[in-house]
């Protein structure tokens, strides 16, 4: 088998994205767009990946960490300067090499294979992965022969009128012989109106000294899309987008509206959950089976068990179990705890916390640095007092205990198994075991005060 070799393209500025973020690392759909490429690659089993690196080179490499190999180009003279840079790490090897370029995040593992099977049927020395572009504007366009033979590509900036009439665009994915893509690049020049050295010219070069070049066309334009603003990169993120919900209805999760639905390219869903509209699932969550999520959920780096709803609410990395409740409108912040059977209700927060199986916090609450047993019941509005003003401080509420309505907890405090605080208490002691606590004042009634007080 011919050994396979790829080389990505990030050491552009990305000048058009008007940003602090280098271009290949703006993110579509949660993931940088260089990682998207390099991991359509990963799924190839490819021999050896050599990322270019130039602008923001140890940002690129860091997110990227040990997926590729890397090379940095410390000018950017052109695409064809750039896969020069490879030729210490695989210029003497033989073999088939892939580049593809860093910001074309929609190319699919199934195109790049079929590019480079065709590639090794032909015999060409080189193969440009090409597509019908409705606006072919700012691509290269391919120029063929009388007899449909790949001739040649031709820059954007250096077409003739004539030539810009082409649709038949250069994607910026090629394969090459890599000896010969080594040997070529050494010819290629840059008396062009932009003063680069052109990859694509390695193909002319070739066609001019006889060898075979051929082109692949692939039907889905989309899968093409070279990302050098941040219009095209909303137009990416919602091809991605949809890309992304339609894998997970294939695999049995109903989206009641994928327009209106976001999923990051991490995420794992399991089948007979519902997505309802408004809902964003970030980062790497994990959601079981059976759950009904939204309308209107966040959920970030979390994982959530089977038979879970999330109505109408915000958890950040946390974990919650099988068959809870939350929300609407709760919000759930990072190092969160929620076991099997708990519920959430609307407006409580809940940090740092831990709740046992069975436990409930209803609502209006906010629970912080707490840790809660099993079958505990936190009545309406109880705040746990965790700050006092330089330190956090945890609360402790054990299995089978009752918080009565509008309590406060000062940390630290320990409510021991089957206590009770009677509601509206402030509780600053520990509470033994099976203990009711009461920690306000007493109620005094003042017979007929109103009408003394009353002077008309
Ligand atoms: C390139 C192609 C064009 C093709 C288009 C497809 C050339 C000359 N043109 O144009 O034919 O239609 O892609 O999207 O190749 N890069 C480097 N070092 C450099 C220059 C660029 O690493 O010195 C990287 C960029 O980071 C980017 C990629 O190469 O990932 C492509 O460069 P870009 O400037 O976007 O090329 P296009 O003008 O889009
Ligand atoms: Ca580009």
């Amino acid at each position: 088998m011919t050994n396979t070799y790829a080389v990505v393209l990030a050491a552009g500025q990305g000048t058009r994205m008007k940003s602090s973020l280098y271009k290949v690392l703006h993110p579509v759909c949660g993931k940088p767009m260089v990682e998207h490429v390099i991991d359509h690659i990963r799924g190839l089993g490819i021999d050896r990946i050599v990322t270019i690196v130039g602008h923001g080179a140890e940002r690129v490499e860091e997110t990227l960490g040990e997926k590729s190999e890397y090379v940095l180009q410390e000018q950017q003279l052109g695409t064809a300067h750039a896969v020069q840079q490879a030729e210490k790490l695989i210029g003497d090897l033989d073999g088939t090499t892939i580049v593809v370029c860093g910001d074309t995040p929609l190319i699919r593992s199934e195109t790049m294979e079929a590019l480079i099977a065709h590639h090794n049927e032909t015999g060409a020395k080189a193969t440009i992965l090409t597509a019908n572009a409705d606006d072919p504007t700012g691509y290269g366009r391919i120029i063929r022969g009388d007899d449909g033979q790949v001739l040649r590509n031709v820059e954007q900036k250096d077409a003739t009128l004539e030539e810009q009439e082409i649709v038949e665009i250069n994607t910026g994915t090629y394969c090459f012989d890599n000896r010969v893509l080594f040997e070529t690049l050494k010819k290629v020049r840059n008396d062009n109106v932009q003063g680069e050295y052109y990859l694509p010219d390695v193909a002319g070069i070739l066609q001019a000294e006889g060898a075979l070049v051929s082109a692949y066309m692939t039907d889905d334009f989309s899968e093409t899309l070279g990302i050098n603003d941040r219009v095209i990169l909303a137009e990416a993120e919602s091809v991605m987008r949809r890309r992304i919900a339609d894998k997970h209805m294939r695999n049995g999760v109903t989206i009641i509206s994928p327009d209106h639905t976001y999923i990051s390219a991490a995420a794992e869903i399991g089948r007979d959950t519902i997505l309802q509209p408004g809902t964003m699932i970030e980062g790497h969550t994990v959601i079981g089976e059976n759950c009904l999520i939204g309308p209107n959920s966040q959920i970030v780096d979390s994982v959530i068990g089977e038979g879970t709803t999330v109505h109408s609410s915000v958890v950040l990395a946390s974990t919650v179990g099988s068959t809870t409740t939350v929300g609407p409108f709760a919000h759930i912040r990072p190092d969160s705890n929620l076991g099997d059977k708990v519920k959430i209700g609307n407006f409580v927060e809940v940090k740092k916390s831990t709740l046992g199986e069975g436990s409930k916090v209803s609502h209006l609450s906010y629970i912080g640095d707490t840790k809660i047993g099993s079958r505990v019941n936190v009545g309406c509005g109880t705040i746990t007092v965790n700050y006092d003003g330089t330190n956090k401080h945890i609360t402790t509420i054990e299995d089978d205990a009752f918080i009565g309505c509008n309590s406060n907890l000062i940390a630290p405090v320990t409510i021991e198994k089957g206590a009770y605080v009677a509601a509206g208490s402030t509780i600053t002691k520990n509470v033994p075991e099976h203990s009711l606590a009461i920690g306000r004042a007493r109620q005094e009634n003042k017979e007929g005060y109103v009408k003394k007080l009353n002077l008309n």
